[in-house]
């Protein structure tokens, strides 16, 4: 795609920077690898070959990276695969050059390649991180992990819990990934909704607890398109953290809790159901019929009795978008796909009707452009607020992610809940986010279905 060759050349001195900021540390000692690379798991249930995958060091989802709250993660990328790749730190306010989208922050990183990230943590909370380079196909196989940044003082839970939810659309017989990515059905509907759906890699997964045993549950939802609704049974809950930002005070779970494609969720959970029963995540299912995610299968009690409401974590730093007023005010307005309304849109500078941008693999637009275009959605000055309204004209959800900078949603002019960095806008509807455009960059605003991404929900704001 040309306009993505123009975004590399316009940010190859700034990779020149970073690379020769890593040699001053490089003395320190080197970085963990971290190989992208094709591996077998064994997905669907026993009889069923195992599945083929691309995973971080061979696992999907890869292996959790942990770090304290302001402590650095290091990672040697090494592209095992046969196609580029990169990787993008999902939820953390990073330094571009680190932000790992191919053809916009950095390079793609070739086969037999690497690439060495580096850079600090600043809050704390759950994120992910995943392929950012043809994400539509890379994340799909399998390429994506959870990276969790601790706070100084973590709440006392007696245990901890990463649950990355995914689905896989596999072929029926062979258990093998469908090789479909750029079917328009799916790129004009939903998106890739898988017909596995799993934890931690597993359809089945069981995990042990006793009764009156306090969890801390961290969500991540790593699918490509599939929305989750979640609710817990014989378990009493809290959302305490979205997308790893702390709640000003916890939620009580008592209804359902839907995480979008890369949303999370950091929930705290008591066991309250009988030893012998079986406590559940559960998920509802789209005839409302509930399935179990995850199944907590409950033993004899600890010594715990029941517990008060768990505390609030600690605030991660500036969630005060403050002077709203002043912000440029900037729309989105999001178009197209089946049952859309959209007759037309620009594609390489033309205006072309539905048929012909679906011809060229175009389904969606923003504003009117169906691709990714060389002016940004915005030039923004360092430090500017920003508001900015989410218009959503089609038949369908979207998950809307900011890259670089976390926004608060404001309704009736005033912020409300916590930093996020991923907004489900539903079906007509219309929302409105504020930040403060603190971090100096490119940076991406998509929509983290991945195939609309790809089909035309990708745009980018710039600031200096
Ligand atoms: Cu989670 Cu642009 O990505
Ligand atoms: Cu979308």
């Amino acid at each position: 795609m040309p306009t993505r060759r123009a975004f590399i050349g316009q940010t190859a001195a700034v990779m020149g920077l970073a690379v020769s900021g890593r040699q001053v540390s490089a003395a320190s000692h080197a970085p963990a690898t971290l190989t992208a690379r094709d591996a077998t798991a064994q997905l669907a249930p026993d009889g069923y070959a195992p599945t083929s995958i691309w995973g971080y060091e061979g696992r999907a989802p890869g292996p959790a990276i942990r770090v304290h709250q302001g402590e650095r993660v290091r990672r040697r990328l090494v592209n095992g695969l046969l196609e580029p790749t990169s990787v993008h730190w999902h939820g953390i306010r990073i330094d571009n050059a680190m932000d790992g989208v191919s053809g916009l922050t950095q390079e793609a990183v070739a086969p037999g390649q690497a690439f060495v990230y580096d850079f600090v943590a600043p809050d704390a909370g759950t994120y992910w991180y995943h392929a950012h380079n043809r994400s539509w196909v890379q994340v799909a196989r399998g390429l994506h992990g959870p990276l969790i940044v601790e706070e100084a003082e973590p709440p006392e839970v007696d245990r901890e819990e990463t649950l990355v939810l995914d689905d896989w659309l596999l072929d029926p017989e062979t258990a093998m990934i469908e090789d479909s990515f750029d079917q328009p059905m799916r790129m004009s509907h939903g998106g890739r909704i898988g017909n596995l759906i799993t934890t931690n890699g597993r359809f089945d997964l069981s995990i042990p607890v006793a009764r009156h045993m306090r969890l801390r549950l961290r969500l991540i939802n790593a699918s490509n398109a599939r929305i989750f609704p979640l609710q817990l049974t014989g378990m009493r809950g809290w959302t305490v953290a979205l997308d790893g930002m702390p709640l000003a005070a916890p939620e009580p779970l008592e209804d359902v809790l839907v995480l979008a494609p890369a949303q999370r969720a950091d929930l705290i959970v008591d066991v309250t159901t009988e030893a012998g029963e079986i406590a559940h995540l559960v998920r509802i299912g789209n005839n409302d019929q509930p399935a179990s995610q995850v199944a907590f299968p409950v033993s004899g009690s600890t010594a715990q009795t029941p517990r008060t409401i768990p505390a609030a974590l600690p605030p991660n730093p500036g969630d005060d978008l403050g002077a709203l007023a002043d912000a440029q005010p900037l729309r989105l307005v999001m178009s197209g796909g089946a049952m859309g309304r959209m007759d037309s849109a620009f594609l390489g500078g033309e205006r072309l009707g539905f048929r012909e941008l679906a011809a060229r693999g175009r389904f969606w637009a923003f504003n009117e452009m169906a691709e990714m275009t060389q002016a940004p959605l915005a030039d923004l000055s360092l430090g500017e607020p920003v508001r900015l309204e989410i218009v959503n004209e089609t038949a369908f959800p979207h998950a809307m992610h900011l890259h670089g900078m976390h926004f608060r949603e404001i309704r009736d002019g005033e912020p409300v809940g916590p930093m996020r960095d991923t907004l489900m806008v539903a079906v007509q509807e219309t929302r409105e986010i504020g930040f403060i455009a603190d971090n100096a960059g490119d940076w991406l605003f998509h929509c983290h279905m991945l195939s609309h991404a790809e089909s035309g929900m990708m745009t980018w704001v710039r600031v200096t």
